[in-house]
């Protein structure tokens, strides 16, 4: 027998879906009275994944059942540099909403592109230090993209928390920063990375991969997963050696080739040459119609004071 979902036990309004910035703020505001908890967001541009869906799945346990719950599926263009997959980007509606019906989420944002940006916009939201590095080396406005319109959807759903996945490393660490920096009133969550059977990140470009692709590219991460053995063997082996070890398990990769392979200290971002602390072993590759990215971490707890 189908065991009772979480709306018929506690005999909730089916989920709402609104594309307006207008909608959203009256109804948030009229939730309250009556779920008075905290206001989780899970930011996503929709095509959404077991992976969002876990992320989903903690903002629902964050917001308990008192709360409220929103998603927003938004394919944010800001974010996109002029060469890369915007157009191509898939949209997927309707299983997007079955995806947030299943996971019991209150609210489903989806603006269309002119809600969101007047064709004059000209604010922009950059993060300088973490952003430069990394992923935003080879995609320069990329996070500034996404600074703005995590910050803009801040404003309009007024979360006292939001999740992000660990699998995009690079984004939490900035949106942490401009929490921080901006004194921005919303805890920032991160969620575990969701991979198939084989090791391989969940994503939606893991779609562009050719079939031979797909089956290379679960070695992005024993690639990395021999990084953090070799650590855990040999605490001491430098970076230089660790680096080049996990660089010559992703050059037997029989297809695509490595964008970025760093070592960088989990908060700051920055290389480190020694591990001795928490750090993160952070990789893009690419492969002929896709650039996927991936992490491990590992490393000392950080030491206090
Ligand atoms: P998107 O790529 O749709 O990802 C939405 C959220 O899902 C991000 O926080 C991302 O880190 C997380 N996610 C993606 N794949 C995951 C996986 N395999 N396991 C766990 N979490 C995963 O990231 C964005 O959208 C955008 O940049 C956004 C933050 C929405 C701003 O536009």
């Amino acid at each position: 027998m189908r065991q009772a979902g979480y709306r018929e036990v506690f005999s909730i309004m089916p989920i709402t879906h609104l594309n307006t910035i207008a909608e959203m703020r009256s109804h948030l505001e009229a939730r309250r009275a009556d779920f008075p908890g905290p206001v989780v967001l899970v930011p996503t541009m929709g095509a959404l994944h077991e992976g969002h869906a876990s992320l989903i799945r903690q903002g629902r346990t964050l917001a308990g059942k008192d709360g409220t719950l929103v998603v927003s599926a938004f394919v944010n263009p800001t974010q996109f540099g002029p060469n890369e997959d915007l157009e191509a980007y898939p949209r997927t509606l309707d299983h997007d909403q079955d995806v947030c019906e299943r996971c019991e989420v209150d609210v489903l944002f989806t603006p269309p592109v002119g809600e969101m940006y007047a064709p004059d916009h000209s604010v922009s939201v950059r993060e300088d230090r973490l952003s430069e590095s990394l992923c935003g080396a080879s995609r320069p406005g990329h996070f500034p993209g996404v600074c703005l319109v995590v910050l803009k959807l801040f404003h309009i759903v007024q979360p006292n928390a939001a999740v992000f996945g660990k699998k995009d490393y690079q984004q939490l660490a900035v949106v942490r920063r401009m929490a921080r920096d901006l004194n921005l009133a919303v805890d920032i969550v991160g969620g575990e990375t969701v991979r198939e059977e084989d090791g391989l990140a969940m994503s939606s470009r893991n779609e562009n991969l050719t079939p031979s692709e797909r089956s290379a590219a679960p070695g992005i991460q024993r690639a990395l997963q021999a990084g953090k053995a070799q650590w855990e063997k040999a605490p001491d082996t430098t970076v230089g050696i660790l680096l080049r070890l996990v660089r010559a398990r992703l050059e037997q990769i029989p297809e695509g080739q490595i964008d970025y392979l760093e070592l960088v200290d989990a908060e700051t971002l920055e290389p480190v040459s020694v591990v001795d602390r928490p750090v993160v072993l952070a990789l893009a590759y690419y492969f002929s119609a896709a650039r996927l990215i991936d992490n491990i971490e590992f490393g000392p707890e950080r030491e206090n004071g």
